[in-house]
């Protein structure tokens, strides 16, 4: 975790190499740190960092519980293993919060920037559009996702309350040929 106060992490688990491999794919490779680089070129440090780590830590419980879910599916037990079918579940409203975390990194963390090394976002502002139709975009673009949000709840809501299409029993024909119930 970083403490940008004091400029160092805290707790750090060092990892020699791995960063420099992800970013380069060459171990030996110098990755450029904070330090290297004017304050006044930082992004806002703390939010970037937690924001990443909630999208992959997110990530990774996704990945690990559908493992474990596409095992079962396999072994054909996932419909008996109750617990997993409810992690499954819960774990719905997260992938959202993941998306939000990770729009959250690449807009913040390339703060000062809104084209790297070319244009700063302070640059960015356009003389020839008003305050005001920026705000009247903004409230359309905000309509229209409400809209487009209160729908995708009906929806949804609509296809739970449907449940689950009545599964085709399907019995074996002599030769092997399969034929529905
Ligand atoms: C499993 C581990 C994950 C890793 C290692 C990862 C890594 C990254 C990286 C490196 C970025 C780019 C940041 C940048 O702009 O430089 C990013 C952005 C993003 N991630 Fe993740 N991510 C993970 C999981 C997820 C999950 C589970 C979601 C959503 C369900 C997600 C949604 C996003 C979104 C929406 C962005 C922003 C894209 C954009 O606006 O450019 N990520 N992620």
């Amino acid at each position: 975790m970083p403490d940008t106060q004091a400029g160092k992490l805290i707790d750090p688990i060092l990892v020699p190499d791995i960063l420099s491999f992800l970013a380069y794919g060459n171990i030996g490779a110098n990755v450029k740190g904070l330090k290297d680089y004017d304050t006044v070129l930082w992004p806002p440090v703390e939010l970037t960092y937690y924001a990443y780590h909630v999208m992959v830590g997110l990530g990774t419980i996704f990945i690990t519980v559908l493992g474990v879910a596409a095992i079962l599916l396999y072994q054909k037990r996932l419909e008996q293993t109750r617990i997993v079918l409810w992690g499954l579940m819960l774990l719905m409203p997260f992938p959202y919060i993941a998306n939000e975390a990770g729009w959250t990194v690449s807009e913040v963390g390339r703060q000062p920037w809104i084209i790297y090394g070319l244009l700063k976002t302070s640059e960015g502002v356009s003389s020839t559009v008003a305050g005001g139709e920026v705000v009247f975009t903004l409230i359309g673009f905000l309509g229209m996702y409400f809209l487009l949000g209160v729908l995708f709840i009906y929806l949804t809501l609509r296809e739970i309350a449907a449940g689950p299409a009545p599964r085709r029993r399907l019995t074996a024909l002599p030769g092997g040929a399969e034929a529905p119930a």
